[in-house]
C-alpha cells in the first residue's frame, strides 16, 4: 500500500483533494450498470478500497446492504467519523479484518465496486491476479464487479498535463489544488503530485500509480471467469472506451466459479 494513505495529514485532506469528483453521479452510473445486467437493484454491495467511504455511504442511503473495505485503518477511520456524523448503517472493515471474518463465515455480496483508481495503487502482477481472485470469492453466481482504472494506453499516447482546480466554499474560503505527474513509462508507473492551498496553509502528496494495461486486465478476469460486459469511457455505459481514453471502467459479471 502506499505510505500516502497513512499519512493522517493526507487522510485528512482527502475529501477536499477530491473535492471536484463527482461522487452521486459515480452511484448512479453504479447502480444503472447493475440494472442494465439484472434489472433490479443489488441487495448487497462489497465497496474495496473504499477510502474516506463516500460511494458507500451514498450507496448505503438507498437501502443496500453496503460494506467499504480499505488497506488503509486511517482511511477506515476517516470514513466511519463520516459515517457518525450521518444515519448510515454501512459497515466499514480494514481488509485485514474484513478478510479474517470472511474465511471464519463467507458472506458473498451481489456486486462488487472498486472505484477511483484502486487497481492503480497494486504494483505487482501477482498482487493483481490475488486482488481479483478475492474479489471472485466474495462474489455470488452472475454477480456484477465494476471498477475503473487509469488507462495505460491513453497515458502513453498523450502524457498527463498539469491541472488546476479552484473549489470556493459557501463561507467563502477558496482551494486551490495543483496536480502534476512524472511519468515513467518503461516502467508504466506515474509519480502523481499535489499541491494542495488554503488560507495560508500548503499541503503537499505524492501517490504512486501503476499502469496495468486494458489487455493484461481482461486476461486476468477471463481467467477467472469473468465476462466483460463492457469496458466504458469514463463512467459513460454507452460509450465503449478508446485508446485516448484516460479514465476508463469494466462493469463485468463472474459467469463461472
Ligand atoms: C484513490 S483512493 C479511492 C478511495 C475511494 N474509492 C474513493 O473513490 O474516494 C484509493 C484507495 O484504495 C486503497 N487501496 C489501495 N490498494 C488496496 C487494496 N489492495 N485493497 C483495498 N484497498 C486498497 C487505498 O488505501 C485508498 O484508500
Amino acid at each position: 500500500m502506499s505510505k500516502t494513505y497513512d499519512n493522517t495529514e493526507f487522510v485528512e485532506m482527502y475529501d477536499e483533494l477530491y473535492g471536484d469528483k463527482q461522487y452521486p453521479s459515480e452511484v448512479e452510473f453504479i447502480l444503472k450498470s447493475y440494472k442494465s445486467i439484472h434489472s433490479k437493484d443489488p441487495r448487497s454491495i462489497l465497496d474495496v478500497g473504499c477510502g474516506t467511504g463516500t460511494h458507500s455511504l451514498i450507496l448505503s442511503n438507498q437501502d443496500i446492504d453496503v460494506v467499504g473495505v480499505d488497506v488503509s485503518k486511517k482511511m477506515i477511520d476517516e470514513a466511519l467519523k463520516k459515517r457518525a456524523t450521518q444515519s448510515s448503517d454501512c459497515n466499514f472493515f480494514t481488509s485485514q479484518d474484513f478478510d479474517f471474518c470472511q474465511k471464519r463465515n463467507l458472506k458473498k455480496f451481489d456486486l462488487i465496486v472498486s472505484m477511483f483508481n484502486v487497481v492503480n495503487h497494486i504494483h505487482l502482477l501477482g498482487d493483481l491476479q490475488s486482488f481479483f481472485s478475492k474479489i471472485s470469492s466474495y462474489l455470488v453466481e452472475d454477480g456484477v464487479l465494476i471498477f475503473d482504472m487509469w488507462n495505460s494506453v491513453a497515458v502513453a499516447k498523450d502524457l498527463p498535463r498539469d491541472r488546476k482546480v479552484e473549489k470556493i466554499f459557501s463561507s467563502g474560503e477558496k482551494v486551490v489544488t495543483t496536480t502534476s505527474c512524472d511519468v515513467d513509462l518503461m516502467n508504466s508507473r506515474v509519480k502523481i503530485k499535489s499541491y494542495l492551498e488554503r488560507k495560508d496553509q500548503v499541503f503537499n502528496s505524492v501517490l504512486d500509480h501503476s499502469l496495468w494495461s486494458p489487455r493484461v486486465i481482461k486476461e486476468i478476469l477471463l481467467s477467472l471467469g469473468f465476462e466483460i460486459v463492457i469496458l466504458c469511457k469514463g463512467h459513460n455505459l454507452k460509450i465503449p472506451a478508446k485508446n485516448e481514453d484516460y479514465k476508463i471502467c469494466f462493469v463485468c459479471r463472474k459467469v463461472r466459479k
